[in-house]
C-alpha cells in the first residue's frame, strides 16, 4: 500500500493541531488505502534551515535534514493539517518545506484546516503555492474545520460531525486516485 504521511504543521504547546491531526490519522486508517505515517514538526524539530545548499542538490550536511530527506521520499502523499496565523501558514511548515526539493515532487496532497469563520483556508491557499513550486499536486477536496474549538472536547478529543467525516473520505479518496496517476513521473528524474 501508499504511505500518506500527515503533517502536523502547528508546533506550540497546548496546539489544536495536534488532536485534529489524531482525528483524522485515525479516519484515515479506517479509510483504509494508505499505510499512515504521522510528521509532527513539533518532534522532528528542525532548527531554522541550515544547510548551506540548495536543497535540489540533496548534498545535505546534517542529520536532521537526513532523517526528514528520508522520511518524505518514502511518503507518496501527504496531508498538512494547518492552523492559521495571522491570515497565512505557521512558519514551521514552511520551514520543513523548504529544506526539501525532489523528495516532494509529483506526490499528492490534501490539507486539513481550522480556525475562526474561514477556517483556515487562508493558510491552505497560500500553502497551495509553495506546494505547486515543488511539483506537488494540491488535490480540491479538504477538510475545513471553523471554530475548531466546538469540536474538541474535555479529554482534548475530537468529535467529528458528518461533514467532517464526509469530508475527510472524499479526500483520501482523491489522494489515493492521483497517487496512482502520478506514480510514472515520480519514477523519471527530477531536474531544473
Ligand atoms: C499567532 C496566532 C495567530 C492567529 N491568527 C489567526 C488567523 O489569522 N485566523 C484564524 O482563524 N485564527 C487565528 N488564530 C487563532 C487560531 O485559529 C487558534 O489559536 C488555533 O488553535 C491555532 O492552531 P494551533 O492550536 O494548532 O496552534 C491565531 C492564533 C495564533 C497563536
Amino acid at each position: 500500500m501508499p504511505t500518506l504521511t500527515v503533517i502536523i504543521a502547528s508546533t506550540r504547546p497546548g496546539r489544536a493541531g495536534l488532536p485534529i491531526a489524531e482525528w483524522f490519522t485515525e479516519r484515515a486508517r479506517v479509510h483504509g488505502a494508505f499505510d499512515i505515517s504521522v510528521a509532527d514538526l513539533a518532534e522532528i524539530d528542525l532548527p531554522l534551515l541550515d544547510e548551506p545548499n540548495h536543497p535540489r542538490l540533496r548534498r545535505y550536511v546534517h542529520q536532521h535534514t537526513e532523517d526528514w530527506s528520508r522520511m518524505v521520499d518514502a511518503s507518496d502523499a501527504f496531508v498538512i493539517v494547518t492552523a492559521e496565523y495571522n491570515y497565512g501558514y505557521p512558519a514551521a511548515i514552511k520551514n520543513a518545506i523548504d529544506y526539501l526539493h525532489q523528495e516532494w515532487a509529483y506526490k499528492p496532497v490534501g490539507f486539513v484546516s481550522y480556525g475562526g469563520v474561514a477556517a483556515g483556508t487562508r493558510a491552505v491557499q497560500q500553502l497551495k503555492q509553495v506546494v505547486t513550486t515543488l511539483r506537488m499536486l494540491p488535490v480540491f477536496e479538504s477538510v475545513n474545520i471553523p471554530f475548531h474549538s466546538q469540536f474538541i472536547d474535555e479529554e482534548g478529543q475530537v468529535r467529528a460531525n458528518e461533514i467532517m467525516d464526509f469530508a475527510a473520505g472524499a479526500m483520501l479518496d482523491e489522494l489515493r486516485r492521483t497517487e496512482e496517476a502520478l506514480r510514472s513521473l515520480r519514477t523519471a528524474t527530477v531536474t531544473g
